[in-house]
């Protein structure tokens, strides 16, 4: 079992090993998984074969071909899992982030037929290759800030050929670069023009004409937006019984602008996870957390209410006490968060949404994991795991998320392999 590549003299190596690996981090435990001081963690190809303190390194591994890394001073963890966002999009919406720092809201932009209808038309109008070439980018922007599995759903088609066509370009960038990558189904983002004042009917389209095409296995998870202007509870309850049925799991954006209960009906259909929960309540999160016996994952993103200049932030610490498992997510896309930058998500959600340093460690690697099923592969250092580890550039965790919007990443290793930056 020689070691082809070796980290040691770890200054600290978080391993986000915690003691029940049967379901996400949740309560104290979000902050009390194992981390080893002067640390190693040694693969063979694509997976860790051991982790441990030096003085238990079996030398007898090290060979002539081991690569081997020095982290002396430095932190060493899981490489990060992003599991929002809308990576295949075309355009930008810089102008209409100058209507909203003049005071209009994201609902009114959206009413008005801008928002995410004016991303689905630069969508449309753009040429596959354009698409790819675009995605590529942005997976080579998330590789950057060590991002090594990440989540992609479509949703700027709104038909669907369109919708097909994004999900076939997400995966032929995933293809051709190598994080991996996740991929969901968001045609149910908001009706599509073609069906303005018609949700119902959209989603049956949806129902009858795409998701019979989709494979689970190509494509694991159907999301819906459950929100005024978009979709209501009951209609998105509808659909996503329907895409369970069909074999997919599912998953939300909801609570974001509104208490509306799209989080615990999507809990109480077994989502691996709720996403944005701003106006989710505390008692809300203890009844998912009780629903889904501590399975789903309430993904916080915390760039969007800033980017929205938005008061409501989720209650992130208040979830943790109310036993909710958290992840954190940039929720990247040209609307609501232009930024791939997670590391900035994980401090803005200690911030302003009181997550402790080692509380959003876990939210980015291991439970953020969990909500896109990748739990038996990625977010943690443990033997069998793939190689996904990063060397940064701070000596300890607590340095993350104080040096504000920096990217401490000073290599990325992606299935035991030592990218080239
Ligand atoms: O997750 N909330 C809905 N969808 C996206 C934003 C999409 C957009 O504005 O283009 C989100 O925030
Ligand atoms: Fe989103």
């Amino acid at each position: 079992m020689s070691y082809t590549l070796l980290v040691r003299h770890c200054n600290h190596l978080l391993t986000m090993a915690g003691p029940d690996a049967s379901r996400p981090l949740a309560g104290p435990a979000l902050r009390e998984w194992r981390s080893i001081p002067d640390g190693y963690v040694a693969c063979r190809h694509n997976r860790i074969v051991a982790v441990g303190p030096m003085t238990e390194l079996d030398e007898a591994q090290i060979t002539p071909e081991t690569e081997v890394l020095e982290a002396r001073g430095r932190v060493v963890m899981p490489g990060l899992v992003e599991c929002h966002t809308h990576l295949v999009f075309g355009g930008n919406r810089a102008a209409e982030f100058q209507r909203k720092l003049q005071g209009e809201s994201y609902l009114d932009i959206l009413a008005s037929g801008g928002g995410i209808l004016s991303t689905v038309h630069a969508t449309r109008a753009a040429s596959d290759a354009e698409l790819l070439a675009n995605a590529l980018h942005h997976l080579a922007g998330f590789r950057h800030y060590g991002v090594t599995t990440l989540e992609a759903k479509s949703g700027y088609g709104l038909d669907a050929a369109t919708e097909l066509r994004l999900l076939r370009i997400a995966q032929q960038a995933a293809a051709l670069q190598p994080a991996r990558v996740v991929s969901t189904f968001l045609g149910a983002h908001v009706p599509g023009p073609e069906y303005r004042g018609r949700p119902a009917e959209y989603l049956a389209m949806l129902a009858a004409e795409v998701l019979p095409q989709l494979q689970p296995e190509q494509t694991p998870y159907v999301d819906i937006f459950c929100e005024q202007g978009a979709f209501s509870v009951e209609e998105s309850r509808r659909y996503l019984l329907r895409a369970r049925e069909l074999g997919f799991g599912l998953k939300i954006h909801a609570e974001q602008l509104h208490d509306l209960g799209g989080c615990e009906m999507a809990a109480a259909l077994g989502a691996v996870s709720v996403d944005h929960c701003d106006y989710l309540t505390p008692a809300g999160a203890a009844r998912i957390a009780a629903l889904s016996g501590g399975r789903t994952v309430g993904v916080l993103l915390p760039l969007v209410p800033l980017f929205l200049r938005q008061e409501q932030y989720a209650p992130g610490r208040q979830f943790i006490e109310a036993g909710l498992p958290v992840a954190i997510s940039t929720d990247f896309n040209p609307g609501s968060c232009p930024s791939k930058n997670l590391w900035l998500a994980l401090s803005v959600a200690c911030l302003k949404m009181g997550l402790t340093p080692h509380e959003a460690l876990a939210a980015v690697t291991r439970n953020a994991a969990w909500a896109i099923g990748q739990q038996q592969e990625c977010g943690s250092l443990e033997p069998g795991k793939r190689a996904d580890i990063l060397v940064l550039d701070v000596p300890t965790p607590e340095e993350i998320p104080y040096w504000l919007g920096e990217n401490p990443v000073r290599q990325v290793i992606i299935g035991g392999v030592l990218q080239q930056s």
